[in-house]
Order: C-alpha cells, then structure tokens, then sequence
C-alpha cells in the first residue's frame, strides 16, 4: 500500500470521493474547500501502512469539562437553564462523560454555586456519566445528597498552587482525599483524582516530573480509578511533557492516567499527540475551548474537544462524538456568552459551512 499524499488528496473529485469514502458525505467536514474535498477522515488503509499511525490507539475516551471547568472561568455567572441544556447538547453528541459542576465553596467559585440545581436537573438525563468535583467531605456529602454517582478530587504538584487553589498544602489536600476517597469506596461511587501543575505553575514556574509522581501514586493508593494529569496554565510542550509521563507511568499503568491540557500557548494538540503517541487513551477537553482556572490567572482554556475531535478522526481513532451535534452545542454556548469560538475547527467549518450555503 502506497501512502497517501496531500495530492492525492487535492486531486480527488467529488465523485471519487463518494465513490470511495461515502461516510464522507454525512460528515461535517466533508463540505467543499471552495472546490475541492477535504475530510479529516483518515483512510483505514492509511494508519494500517503507516508506522508512526499504528501506534495510535483504536479509541480515545473524551472527557468533556466544558460545563465545569469551562464555565468556572466565566466573568458573568452562567444561568442554570443553559448550564443544562449545554450538558444535554453534549452528550446528545455523543461525549459519553461530562464533568458538570463543582460542589465548591460558593465564596470560592461563586459561577458554580448552582451545583445542586444543576444536578437535579440532568438526573433523568441518559446516555451520560456527570461527574463532579469535591475538595473535600462537605462537597463530598452535598454531592452525594444532590446525587453525583461520580465525583472529582484534585490535588496539585505545586505546593503554592495548592494553598492558592484549595486553601491547605498538598499533604492536607491528600489528607482531605483519604476521607473523600474512604466515604466514596463505602457508597461504590468512583473517584477520579486531578493533578494541577503537572509541568508548570504560575507560582512556581517549573514543575519536576518527581512531585508529579509523588501525587500519582498517593491518588491512585487511595482508589482513584483514573488520574488526570492537568497542564493547568498550558505551558507544557512535548518536551516537558513526555519526560513527566514517563517518570508517572513508572508508579500509575497508563491506562489509569488521563491528560488535561490547557491551550495557553497553542501547545495542546502536540501534547496530546505525544501523549496517545505514549499510550494514553483518555483526554479531557472541552467545547469551544472555554475554561481556565479562577486561581491559575492568564491561563487560557482547555484544549478544544472540537478540534481533538478533528485530530481524532484525521488519526482514525474512534470516538463515537458526532463533530456536527458538538458543534451545535459550542454554537449554543458561543452565542450565550457573546464571543466566537476558541475552537479553530469550528470556526474553520462555520466558514466553509456558510460559504457553501452561498454556492
Ligand atoms: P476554606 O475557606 O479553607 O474552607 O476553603 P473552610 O473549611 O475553612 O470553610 C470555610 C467556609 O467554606 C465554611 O463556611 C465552610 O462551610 C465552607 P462558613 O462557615 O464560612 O459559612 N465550605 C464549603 N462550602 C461549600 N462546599 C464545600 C465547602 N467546603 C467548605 N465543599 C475550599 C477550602 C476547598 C472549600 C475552597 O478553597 C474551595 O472551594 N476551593 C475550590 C477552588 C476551585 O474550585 N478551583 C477550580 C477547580 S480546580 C481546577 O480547575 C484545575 C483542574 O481543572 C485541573 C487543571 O487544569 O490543572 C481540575
Ligand atoms: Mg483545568
């Protein structure tokens, strides 16, 4: 088998591409460029032949954080009513995980201090997990009672970030999570732990791979059935990526861990390729990049699940996410918070999307 060029690409014609690729046709993507065809679709045969490619896993579960992380960064508090009409649009894509609030101090994080109004309202919602994030058993015990049958816990690698974020030093914080991880183990509710500051911190600045570990393997003895490696002020690039992953797998098997990068720097593409490239087959995003951290200032959103979703897809590896019903959902958020999208696929597919509709 023969690689396939960028030529071959631009000299296809719109019948050869239906002729040979049909799911083309239904997919967002597959529109005209003003002429020419394009998908990001990667041909089976392609990754099959390719030794870079093979390497890629089949699938890649997409934890989608857009309604918490995303909208804890919000200046103006999101209503309720579109907090849970993005969730339902998000899953109805396809997102089979979405992290939907936070049982947080409201002094601390007032633009989630809906949480149980949130939770009441997606509890029939199916097709779904919503997980929640608590910092500790008071969070804990208010999101069990609003009924979260998964929770959050999230710790740091950088003792400065630690006191900033969650108030108590990254012992303490482990200390608080014993309780949680103990409460949670008795109700069979599982526990994903976060890692914040996993390459940098914006106390700190560099952050080594060994305090990274330290936290990993303290997380994942308490019971977390996954742990989220958080780039939180995204400026990690695969250079300092690739030496912390394979200093945690040394403690945490790779499929336990998750990679949660945020774009501040336009890193995090790359670090998620480096990372699927390693092994890892979970990553978290979220829509139309919102987010930030409200105790990480300057850091800029969470990598886009549009535009991982368009990796994906491009690399062959299956998500089950319907890129078209994910972007109806950043469209809904987008037009409520009155700002374009900070995903550059789905600003480039709206372009070709209304070009078309002028053809
Ligand atoms: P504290 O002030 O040290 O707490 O805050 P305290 O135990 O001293 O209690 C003070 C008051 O807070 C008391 O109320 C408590 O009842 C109340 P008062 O008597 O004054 O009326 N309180 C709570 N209320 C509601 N829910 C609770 C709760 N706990 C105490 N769970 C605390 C400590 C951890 C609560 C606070 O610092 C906090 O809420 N921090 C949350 C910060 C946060 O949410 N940050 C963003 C999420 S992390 C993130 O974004 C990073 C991530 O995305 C990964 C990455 O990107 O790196 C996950
Ligand atoms: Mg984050």
């Amino acid at each position: 088998m023969r690689n396939v060029s960028r030529g071959d690409f631009l000299n296809r014609t719109p019948a050869n591409m239906s002729r040979n690729h049909r799911v083309f046709r239904s997919l967002p993507d597959a529109c005209y460029l003003p002429d020419r065809p394009y998908s990001s679709h990667c041909n089976d045969e392609c990754t099959r032949d390719n030794k870079l490619l093979r390497s890629m896993p089949g699938f890649v579960k997409i934890v989608e954080v857009g309604p918490r992380d995303g909208l804890q960064n919000e200046k103006d508090i999101v209503p309720t009513v579109v907090k849970v009409e993005l969730i339902k649009m998000l899953v109805s894509s396809g997102l089979p995980i979405v992290e939907a609030t936070s049982f947080v101090s409201p002094k601390w994080v007032p633009q989630l201090a809906d949480a149980k109004d949130v939770m009441e309202a997606i509890r029939t919602v199916e097709g779904g997990t919503f997980p929640v994030l608590t910092p500790n058993l008071k969070g804990f015990e208010a999101a069990v009672a609003a009924g979260a049958k998964e929770v959050a816990i999230f710790a740091s690698a950088s003792e400065s970030f630690s006191k900033s974020n969650i108030n108590c030093s990254i012992e303490d914080s482990l200390t608080r999570y014993r309780d949680v991880a103990l409460a949670a183990r008795k109700l069979s509710i599982p526990v994903r732990g976060y890692i914040s500051c996993v390459v940098g911190c914006p106390l700190e600045g560099v952050v080594s791979p060994s305090k990274v570990t330290y936290v990993a393997k303290e997380l994942y003895d308490m019971g977390c059935y996954e742990i989220s490696l958080g780039d939180t002020i995204g400026v990690g690039t695969p250079g300092t990526v690739i030496p912390m992953l394979e200093d945690v797998i040394d403690v945490v098997p790779i499929e336990k861990l998750a990679v949660h990068f945020h774009d501040t720097y336009g890193q995090a593409l790359s670090n998620i390729l480096a990372s699927l490239q390693m092994g890892i087959t979970t990553v978290d995003s979220s829509v139309s990049g919102l987010g930030g951290c409200p105790y990480a200032k300057g850091a800029s959103g969470n990598v886009a699940t549009e535009d991982v979703v368009y990796m994906l897809n491009g690399l062959g590896v299956k998500t089950n996410v319907d890129l078209g019903k994910l972007m109806l959902a950043g469209d809904f958020i987008c037009q409520h918070l009155g700002r374009q999208s900070g995903s550059k696929t789905a600003i480039a597919l709206s372009r070709i999307r209304s070009h078309a509709s002028k053809l």
